[in-house]
């Protein structure tokens, strides 16, 4: 066999059949402390085909952002993704060397980091940011590039003659349009919005969000949004995950989690925005605090909150249920139908 049919083939081999367009299994991500593992995110699986948005919520370090940055491969140096597959496009990203991975990253996959529009670097032009992705992935010159910002700065609803600004010089909103503006550059199938609204007042929250669900349904993208508001998942996207303490409590659509959440932890959730669609608060009204990740307690990680725990909660894993099609609640309080 010659060299170029040796590596068709081993390219045919890659693809894998799986579910949608990124499917997460069982994904177990650990930091390493001196003091032993942070059990961070722990048998998480979750798909989203084309087109759709899926929204992960919860509470403060229950490992949205560690779910994020496994299926990029981005972790903090002491991060490990333990077991799990992480399968996009027909490839397994976790058997990806760095440099397979580098071809994905931008490209296929990007991310609106947690905090980002406050990273820009603030000594240089915000478009030449924009184009730097562009030049490396594209191979275009830097004049090229700076065209394709332009396009991408009218695309986000920033004026185009405005590309050559520093990042103060923008307003908040701008800067966090920018930031899209960069995830889009090099045209890719999926975007990770790591909480892109959330440092944002709530006027300039709901423009991002309309900005986001419209170039979803124009470029036809695929999107994950990391929220602790519930609001945003529910008026964002089509499905939904719940984390609690690096685990799943519960999934389905946004319909099914907004109007009929089952899981104690959800429906505590979901109280603390007593209306969804008007007040937004932190989520702070659930009393007590998540367990320390170093030593996860046995059983449902959310017993020693839950004001409807029974005698299993504290010592047995609950077993994932299908409530109704396609909603699943991970809690003793549910029992498999017989
Ligand atoms: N580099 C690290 N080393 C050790 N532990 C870490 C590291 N990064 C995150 N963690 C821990 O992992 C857990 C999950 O953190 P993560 O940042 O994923 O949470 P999150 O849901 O994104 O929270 P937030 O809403 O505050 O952004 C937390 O317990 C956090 O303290
Ligand atoms: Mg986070």
């Amino acid at each position: 066999m010659s060299a170029t049919a040796t590596s068709a083939a081993a390219k045919t081999t890659e693809r894998i059949e799986h579910e949608g367009l990124l499917e997460v299994r069982d994904l177990c991500t650990y930091f390493k402390l001196s003091q032993g593992w942070v059990h961070a995110v722990e048998d998480v699986s979750f798909s989203v085909s084309r087109g759709e948005s899926l929204g992960l919520a919860g509470e403060s370090g229950c490992g949205k952002t560690t779910a994020a940055l496994s299926v990029l491969k981005l972790l903090p140096e002491n991060g490990r993704i333990v077991s799990g597959e992480i399968l996009f496009d027909g490839r397994n990203l976790t058997k990806r060397t760095e440099y397979g991975m580098s071809k994905i990253r931008w490209k296929e996959i990007s991310m609106i980091f947690q905090g980002a529009m406050n990273a820009l670097n603030p000594v240089q032009e915000t478009g030449k940011q924009i184009a730097e992705p562009i030049m490396l992935h594209e191979g275009v010159s830097e004049s090229k590039a700076l065209d394709r910002a332009r396009e991408l700065f009218e695309l986000v609803g920033i004026n185009p003659k405005r590309v050559m600004e520093y990042p103060h010089q923008l307003s908040g909103g701008m800067r966090q349009r920018a930031m899209i503006a960069m995830a889009l550059a090099c045209n890719p199938k999926l975007i990770i919005g790591d909480e892109p609204t959330t440092a944002l007042d709530v006027m300039v929250q709901a423009q991002i969000l309309e900005l986001i669900q419209r170039l979803r349904t124009e470029l036809d993208l695929s999107f994950i949004l990391i929220s602790h508001d519930l609001s945003v998942m529910a008026e964002t996207c089509d499905k939904g995950v719940i984390m609690y303490a690096g685990k799943i409590v519960e999934s389905g659509s946004a319909e099914h989690l907004f109007r009929n959440p089952q899981h104690p932890y959800t429906r505590q959730l979901i109280k603390s925005f007593p209306n969804i669609h008007e007040k937004r608060e932190m989520v702070s009204s659930i009393q007590g605090d998540p367990p320390n990740l170093l030593e996860p307690p046995p059983g449902c990680r959310f017993a020693p909150r839950c004001d409807e725990r029974v005698a299993d909660c504290a010592a047995v894993d609950p077993a994932r249920i299908e409530v109704e099609p396609g909603h699943f609640v991970s809690c003793h309080l549910f029992k498999e139908a017989t």
